[in-house]
C-alpha cells in the first residue's frame, strides 16, 4: 500500500517537473506542436481530417514566419490546458479568454484577437442580460461564457454541453431559451439560421491569446513576436478579412 502510494507520488513529481520544449529545442527540431479543439466555428473546426479557422490558418502563419512545420492536435477544450502542462504539445490556440484564474496556470502571449460573449435567441427570447432571470441558457463547460452567465442575476438553468456547436444546437432545438457563446460565432449563426434566430446583447468583453506551459519565456518571445511581424505586414488581415470580413486584432 505504502510502495503503491509512493510509486503514485513519484509519477506525479515527473508530470510536475518535465521542461516545457524550449524555443532552441523547438527549433532544433524543426517541427513546433499546436493544439486546438477543432469544434469551433469559424476559429477551429475539424472539417473530416482537415483542420481549418482562423486560429489555424493564424498559427500556420506564425509558423511559417518562424521556420517551423506544424505537428497538429486535437483535444476537448477542457482538456487543452491540461495537455499543455502535461507537456503533451507545444503551444494551445483555442480562442482561450485571457482571465486571471487561467492566468494562474499557464502563460498568454499578446491576445491574437479581441471580443466578447453574446446571447442569441429566438426573436421573442431574451435579447438583454436582464431578460435572462428566470430564462435557461445553453453554454460550452469550461468557457468564459459560463463564469460570465453565472454571474446573471436572478438566471434559470444553465445547461452546458462538451461542445459548443452542441450548445447552439439546444437552442434551435428549443430546449433552453438561449445560447451564450462568441459574438462573432453567433453571427455565423444567425445567418446560417436565415432569422430563426437574433443576437441580443454583449455580456461581456474578452481578449484572446495562445498559451504556452507556465515560464516557456523563450516560446512566449517568438510567438509574440511572429504575431507583430504578421500584424504589421499584411498577412493577420489578410486572414482576418477572409475570415470575418473585417480585422478582428485588439485595438485600445
Ligand atoms: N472564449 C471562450 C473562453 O475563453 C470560449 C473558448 C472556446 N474555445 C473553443 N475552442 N471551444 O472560454
Amino acid at each position: 500500500m505504502k510502495k503503491a502510494m509512493l510509486a503514485l507520488t513519484a509519477l506525479a513529481l515527473l508530470a510536475t517537473s518535465a521542461q516545457a520544449r524550449t524555443w532552441d529545442e523547438i527549433k532544433k527540431s524543426g517541427t513546433i506542436k499546436i493544439a486546438t479543439e477543432g469544434a469551433f466555428p469559424p476559429f477551429n473546426v475539424l472539417e473530416g481530417k482537415k483542420l481549418t479557422g482562423f486560429e489555424v490558418d493564424l498559427a500556420e502563419a506564425l509558423a511559417k514566419e518562424l521556420g517551423l512545420k506544424v505537428d497538429w492536435t486535437t483535444q476537448p477544450f477542457d482538456n487543452l490546458l491540461i495537455g499543455l502542462n502535461q507537456d503533451r504539445y507545444d503551444f494551445v490556440i483555442a480562442s482561450h479568454g485571457i482571465t486571471p484564474q487561467r492566468a494562474k496556470a499557464v502563460d498568454f502571449s499578446n491576445p491574437h484577437y479581441c471580443t466578447g460573449g453574446a446571447i442569441v435567441a429566438k426573436p421573442s427570447g431574451p435579447m438583454m442580460a436582464a431578460d435572462l432571470a428566470g430564462k435557461s441558457v445553453a453554454v460550452q463547460v469550461g468557457t468564459t461564457y459560463l463564469e460570465n452567465v453565472r454571474k446573471v442575476p436572478g438566471v434559470g438553468d444553465i445547461k452546458t454541453f462538451p461542445k459548443d456547436t452542441d450548445a447552439q444546437a439546444a437552442l434551435m432545438s428549443g430546449r433552453v431559451d438561449a445560447w451564450v457563446g462568441d459574438k462573432f460565432t453567433g453571427i455565423d449563426l444567425v445567418k446560417a439560421q436565415k432569422g430563426k434566430v437574433k443576437q441580443g446583447a454583449l455580456l461581456f468583453k474578452e481578449s484572446i491569446a495562445m498559451a504556452v506551459k507556465k515560464g516557456n519565456s523563450s516560446l512566449l518571445k517568438e510567438l509574440n513576436s511572429a504575431l507583430d511581424k504578421s500584424q504589421n505586414n499584411g498577412t493577420y488581415a489578410k486572414i482576418s478579412n477572409g475570415y470575418f470580413g473585417e480585422d478582428i486584432r485588439c485595438r485600445n
